[in-house]
């Protein structure tokens, strides 16, 4: 251990220190962490009152965090990290649906419900219908590189904000628990389908810390319109993922950074009443297709 701390041995020292580390994946992250963040306050040279306010910032941004509020999760979103964590996780693979974060608000567990079914209980946005295919990027035995067999037994979790932008746990009181939540199996064909409403663009909670973050940098907190999905598949690996709304305010500035064009879809508004009373709907109502094609 180093008894002459100077600011070129610092890292070394404290490198060196976590060379006994038995988990040698522990030891490289703690590394890198260390060497990094030397490397940044080198560069930096913050105040001890700048210091003294990182470390009350973080202190207060784990004090906001609850069962329904994860503060932590919007830090590394509007840093960016989470985005570049889940790509580096889910490099693109052909034709496999791309990824995009889970964010702060799958915080309650969905509730099973039939295919078909509606998510919304309020009743008061624009209808619309989700359908689409789970499929697998694997090819066909004997026919490599033909994605598009159905993976049977695919469960798709959903959870989505209202047409106010507001989830459920936002609004305790005022929409029903569960309200935009739903945990759905999809048919022996991939196929799925249920009913909501078209979400709204929506601003990240702002009263935390990281709302005062994006303040003080001038930021605006909106994410484009979109809804969030887990799918998973025996023998495949879960995707977690969104669908963005085609044409939604805030599509090329979101606040997190998550937007990837592949997964901007059209919500195509529909007259056919023939169509809506099928889906047990009356009236214009927006239909999406999306399919999600997984990695095996
Ligand atoms: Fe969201």
């Amino acid at each position: 251990m180093a008894t002459d701390f100077t600011e070129e041995t610092a890292a070394a020292a404290v490198i060196a220190s976590l060379a006994d580390t038995p988990d040698p994946r522990l030891r490289e992250l703690l590394s890198g962490l260390v060497k990094h963040l030397h490397a940044f306050a080198r560069e930096t040279e913050p105040t001890i009152a700048e210091w003294e306010y990182a470390i009350d910032f973080l202190t207060r941004t784990g004090q906001k965090c609850d069962d329904e509020r994860q503060e932590f999760i919007l830090l590394s979103d509007v840093l960016g990290i989470s985005m570049l964590v889940e790509t580096i996780n889910n490099r693109k693979h052909g034709k496999a649906t791309e990824s995009t974060v889970l964010g702060p608000f799958h915080v309650v567990e969905s509730p099973r419900r039939e295919l078909g079914d509606s998510i919304d209980f309020v009743g008061t946005g624009q209808p619309c219908v989700v359908r689409g295919r789970v499929l697998t990027a694997a090819g066909a035995p004997g026919l490599p590189g033909l994605p598009g067999l159905p993976v049977p037994g695919a469960e798709l979790d959903v959870w989505q904000a209202n047409d106010q932008g507001f989830y459920d746990v936002q609004q305790p009181g005022m929409q029903p628990r569960a309200n935009g939540r739903g945990l759905f199996t999809a048919g022996a064909d991939g196929a799925f389908w249920f009913r909501t409403i078209v979400p709204s663009y929506y601003p990240i909670p702002t009263d935390g810390p990281v709302g005062d973050l994006l303040n003080a940098t001038k930021r605006h907190p909106y994410r484009p319109a979109h809804i969030h999905f887990i799918v998973s598949a025996p023998s495949h690996r879960t995707l977690t993922t969104h669908i963005f709304v085609a044409g939604s305010q805030y599509i090329e500035s979101d606040a997190v950074f998550a937007v990837k064009k592949s997964l901007i879809a059209d919500f195509t508004l529909t007259d056919d009443a023939d169509l809506a009373a099928r889906y047990g709907l009356n009236g214009p109502f927006f239909l999406i297709d999306f399919d999600f094609i997984l990695l095996s």
